[in-house]
């Protein structure tokens, strides 16, 4: 028996990095994803993943899984992804996700999207380190979440439209890099920064209620406002600035950096009528902009053969 699954990437909205310390946040699942294929075989593990990276996440997903609901024999995995693992939609949380529902069909052990998030969220922790695991969520739920660091509140948003811009900066973040090096910082200056982490959750909160209301123009001001404290955190860059910087001289209703910062991307909210605008203007600021749609479906089976 062979199964095909597919897991989506992922966008923060709002709210990276004060999640990590038990704040809110809020993700959406983008139309970029990764296929997984698996198969039983007699004995061992055949892994075929283009990306290095993504090897060690389906070779630990596998590992936790079976130690968990001891199943046996051998399987052979096959990944296959559309979107670059360089812009930070989340390749590594997709891959991880995928594996463990696939895992799941494999051997009929069906498994609530709680269950599959606990599982990918150890493997987060095992691999990484760090993370609050907003990745995971979105990749076994989708759509546009609420969410609470490892997972103490996933509450998907009632949001139809999202009109983002995103541009990527040209350079490759590490996020466990960048998670680890605040983490540093914040020992040294804890009330400074619990401040800005709760100015954060605040923005998180009324961004919960607009976004389901469609206030494009609170939201894009909310966004403003969110970038500001990420650059008191000092996870901006210069390029991600003047990116933002260009995408709100064009016309759009706000913009942020999304994610650890350090590089991948930054996204605008903007009408319809100045999208072309921002693109353009991101696009001459030496970003690059990346045609990916927000809210799209959790994890799911495409094949069973
Ligand atoms: O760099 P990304 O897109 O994986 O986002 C990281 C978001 C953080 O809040 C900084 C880390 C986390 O795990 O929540």
């Amino acid at each position: 028996m062979e199964i095909e699954v597919s897991a989506p990437g992922k966008l923060m909205l709002f709210g990276e990095h004060a999640v990590v310390y038990n704040r809110p946040c809020i993700v959406s699942a983008v139309s970029s994803r990764m296929k997984v294929k698996l198969e039983k075989i007699p004995t061992g593990l055949e892994i075929d993943a283009p990306q290095t990276k993504d090897f060690r996440f389906v070779e630990e997903a596998v590992r936790i899984f079976k130690e968990k609901y001891k199943t046996n024999g051998g399987l052979k995995i096959k990944t296959q992804s559309d979107f670059s693992s360089q812009y930070g939609f989340g390749s590594s949380s997709a891959v991880t996700v995928a594996t463990i529902f696939g895992l799941s069909q494999l051997y009929q052990i069906p498994l609530t999207k709680k269950e599959i998030f606990d599982l990918g969220y150890q493997v987060t922790l095992n691999i990484q380190g760090v993370g609050s695991g907003f990745d995971i969520a979105a990749a076994v739920f989708g759509g546009v979440l609420y969410f609470l660091t490892g997972g103490k509140t996933i509450k998907p948003l009632s949001v139809k439209n999202l009109p983002i811009v995103v541009g990527y900066s040209g350079i490759k973040a590490d996020t466990p890099k960048i998670v680890k090096s605040l983490k540093l910082k914040i020992r040294n200056n804890k009330e400074k920064f619990n401040q800005i982490f709760d100015k954060i959750a605040q923005i998180v909160e009324v961004a919960k209620i607009e976004l389901e209301k469609e206030n494009w123009k609170k939201l894009g001001k909310l966004m403003n406002e969110n970038h500001h404290l990420l650059q008191q955190l000092g996870v901006s860059t210069k390029k991600l600035d003047s990116l933002c910087q260009a995408a709100v001289s064009a016309g759009a209703y706000g913009a942020k950096l999304s994610g650890a910062g350090g590089g991948d991307c930054m996204i605008a909210l903007v009408s319809e009528n100045k999208r072309q605008a921002v693109e353009s203007a991101i696009n001459k600021t030496g970003g690059k902009v990346i045609k990916v749609n927000p809210n799209a479906e959790g994890v799911f089976n495409y094949l069973i053969n």
